[in-house]
């Protein structure tokens, strides 16, 4: 039994896989784990602003971060990013962190078709066949005393109503919480523990563009007064995938300020 801090949170040698790693969310939790000694691999579609990011945070942190420029919107995309990590890491991958995300508002009466495709595509269908499609890799690197984990970024939209139309985001990031659990029953005996994380406002081109990147009237509405910070977020994603958060299975847990319990 160890319950030093660092080894109970630690993450270090590990591999971890952050989908939509160039920017937002995904750049605050691929920072952590190479803040904390991971190797780290991160997805997006703009080739450019991907292997900047790569190459930013690895001389940030001193760590290994891989790009690797696909859309995972499709299940060709997905094979082509599996088969580039099977290649890659042929011994397994630790966390795999189902990040890349969606949002499309648009008023009721004329809310389209692809509005739904889009974002049902990318933050339901592409988690889902990303942990089908690595589970060969995550069950090589995991065992009862150390599973491996998959954590999906899910949203307090998919929990309470949000302010804006964005009715094909709330509906997926509701999926995406049912389909956690759904995982973490199908995985658990594979020791592969899946959980979600379901993220208040943070700092980020899809909520940034929403909102002009001016956050002060959100951050005025969320109980804690402002919006969420690298440190918030990471630091959950951390627990969750350390050996702290071994025997914690099937969760969505909020990182919020307090908007969804504290209002
Ligand atoms: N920011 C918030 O306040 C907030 C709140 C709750 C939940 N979330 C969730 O957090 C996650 C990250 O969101 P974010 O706010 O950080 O968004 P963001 O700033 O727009 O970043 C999205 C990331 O995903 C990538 N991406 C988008 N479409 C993709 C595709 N088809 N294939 C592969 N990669 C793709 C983007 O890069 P490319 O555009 O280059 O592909 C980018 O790296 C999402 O699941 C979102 O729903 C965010």
């Amino acid at each position: 039994m160890s319950l030093d801090i660092s080894s109970l949170f630690s993450v270090e040698r590990k591999v971890a896989v952050v989908t939509g790693g160039s920017r937002g969310i995904g750049e605050m939790l691929a920072s952590g784990f190479l803040a904390n000694g991971a190797k780290v691999y991160i997805t997006a579609r703009k080739e450019d602003a991907l292997n900047l990011k790569a190459k930013e945070l690895a001389e940030k942190f001193g760590g290994e971060c891989i790009p690797f420029c696909v859309d995972l919107s499709n299940i060709e995309g997905v094979n082509e990013f599996v088969k580039f990590i099977s290649d890659c890491e042929p011994e397994g991958v630790d966390f795999l962190i189902n990040n890349a995300g969606a949002a499309w508002g648009h008023p009721f009466e004329s809310f389209p078709e692809s509005g739904w495709d889009k974002v049902m595509d990318l933050n339901v269908k592409s988690p889902f066949f990303l942990t089908q499609k690595f589970k060969t890799l995550l069950a090589k690197k995991g065992n009862s005393e150390d599973p491996s984990r998959v954590v999906n970024i899910a949203s307090i939209d998919g929990i309470r109503l949000p302010l804006m139309e964005t009715f094909s985001y709330t509906a997926s990031k509701s999926a995406i919480i049912h389909l956690t659990r759904h995982l973490a029953k199908t995985l658990v005996k594979d020791n592969i523990i899946v959980n979600a994380i379901a993220p208040g406002p943070f700092d980020s081109h899809m909520l940034g563009k929403a909102v002009n990147f001016d956050y002060s009237f959100i951050a005025e509405s969320i109980p804690r007064k402002r919006i969420g910070s690298p440190e918030d977020i990471a630091g959950l994603c951390l627990y969750l995938c350390s050996r702290a958060g071994a025997y914690t299975v099937g969760e969505t847990i909020t990182c919020d300020g307090g908007a969804v319990n504290a209002t």
